[in-house]
């Protein structure tokens, strides 16, 4: 393949997160070169495509998923996405890892659960501060699980329908149930702290109470996600409705090392003091890591730079944190 082919060929499976055939075009282009007599750049690319394949994984080829787009009154309610996303992208805590993996496992084999009179995991409730990867987690578990993911619009839930919300409620669920797929619910108990008129309030607290019934009722072989950035203030009834109860906390040092190592790639320098850096990052949220890293980046791609320094991912991080308290 000629060079150009080849840039074109990495640009079209980049475009479609297929990661296999990016790295081997990459690796061809590694061997064109040694061919050519440019042995020190031929492995430089090598060491590149195993250093991307150690923090973004080789993960196979996307499958085709049957594409579908809620119709009709739906498609007021429910936006609908089709991730890419992978567990090994995300940085957790060892019980959310294990918690994670075990609903894809189940899920994975829900057939043959189900032909047991066994019902896989799947109603799941994530409870944590913001950034700290819940929004992220319902993509992932769409992405693994090569399903649709539906995001449910409690904007127009309220905003639009007052005074039709428990029907309209009723029209995801009757959603949920035709067309299997990851069902989000962000911050869903916002319900029962909106503000408005005394009437809005009831009506409000009535969809929040219909919602954890219909989730209780479900038997549809969809996952339905919510998740809540008050885990403090919930009612403890309402644990009970989900099979599992997944709780997401700011990254500790280590977790702080592995997101800034993968997030920087090959700009990340064997001379980096990630100890300083995640010293300086502990308390901030995996976003707020991420961000800063990528502020960094930008700084030092800008500055035709090779790596990025700790000095500027420490100064983002700082300045981040302050934004916040002011
Ligand atoms: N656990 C994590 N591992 C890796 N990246 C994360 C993680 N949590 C958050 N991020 C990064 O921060 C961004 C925002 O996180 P998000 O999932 O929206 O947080 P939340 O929904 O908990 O507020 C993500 O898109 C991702 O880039
Ligand atoms: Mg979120």
């Amino acid at each position: 393949m000629a060079k150009a082919d080849q840039v074109k060929a990495l640009l079209r499976a980049y475009a479609i997160d297929d990661k296999q055939n990016f790295y081997s075009v990459a690796l061809q282009m590694a061997a064109d070169e040694a061919v050519r007599g440019h042995v020190k750049f031929a492995a430089e690319l090598r060491d590149l495509v195993d250093a991307a394949k150690a923090t973004r994984g080789v993960a196979p080829a996307p499958r085709a998923i049957p594409l579908v787009q809620p119709k009709g009154e739906l498609s007021e309610l429910l936006t609908v996405h089709y991730p890419h996303e992978h567990l090994q992208t995300m940085v957790l805590a060892k019980e959310v890892q294990e918690k994670l993996q075990r609903v894809l496992v189940e899920q994975r084999q829900h057939e043959r659960l189900s032909a047991h009179s066994l019902a896989p995991r799947r109603k799941l409730l994530l409870v944590g501060p913001p950034g700290t990867g819940k929004t992220m987690t319902a993509a992932v578990l769409a992405g693994e699980l090569r399903l649709p993911l539906f995001t449910v619009r409690f904007d127009s839930l309220i905003t639009k329908f007052m005074g039709e919300s428990a029907s309209k409620l009723r029209l995801v669920f009757d959603a949920i149930k035709a067309t299997r797929g990851v069902y989000f619910f962000d911050e869903f108990d916002s319900l029962g702290l909106q503000r408005g008129s005394q009437h809005d309030v009831a009506e409000m607290r009535r969809t929040l109470n219909m919602f954890l019934q219909l989730i209780e009722r479900d038997d549809s072989n969809s996952l339905i996600v919510a998740a809540t950035n008050h885990g403090k203030d919930l009612d403890t009834a309402l644990f009970r409705r989900f099979d599992d109860v997944i709780r997401y906390a700011a990254p500790d040092n280590t977790q702080i090392q592995s997101l800034i190592l993968s997030r920087l790639g090959a700009f990340a320098s064997n001379a980096l003091n990630l100890e300083r850096i995640a010293e300086a990052g502990v308390g901030e949220s995996h976003a707020d890591v991420v961000n800063a890293c990528n502020d960094a980046l930008k700084d030092a791609i800008m500055a035709h730079e090779t790596s990025v320094s700790e000095e500027s991912i420490i100064r983002h991080l700082r300045e981040r944190a302050s934004m916040k308290i002011g």
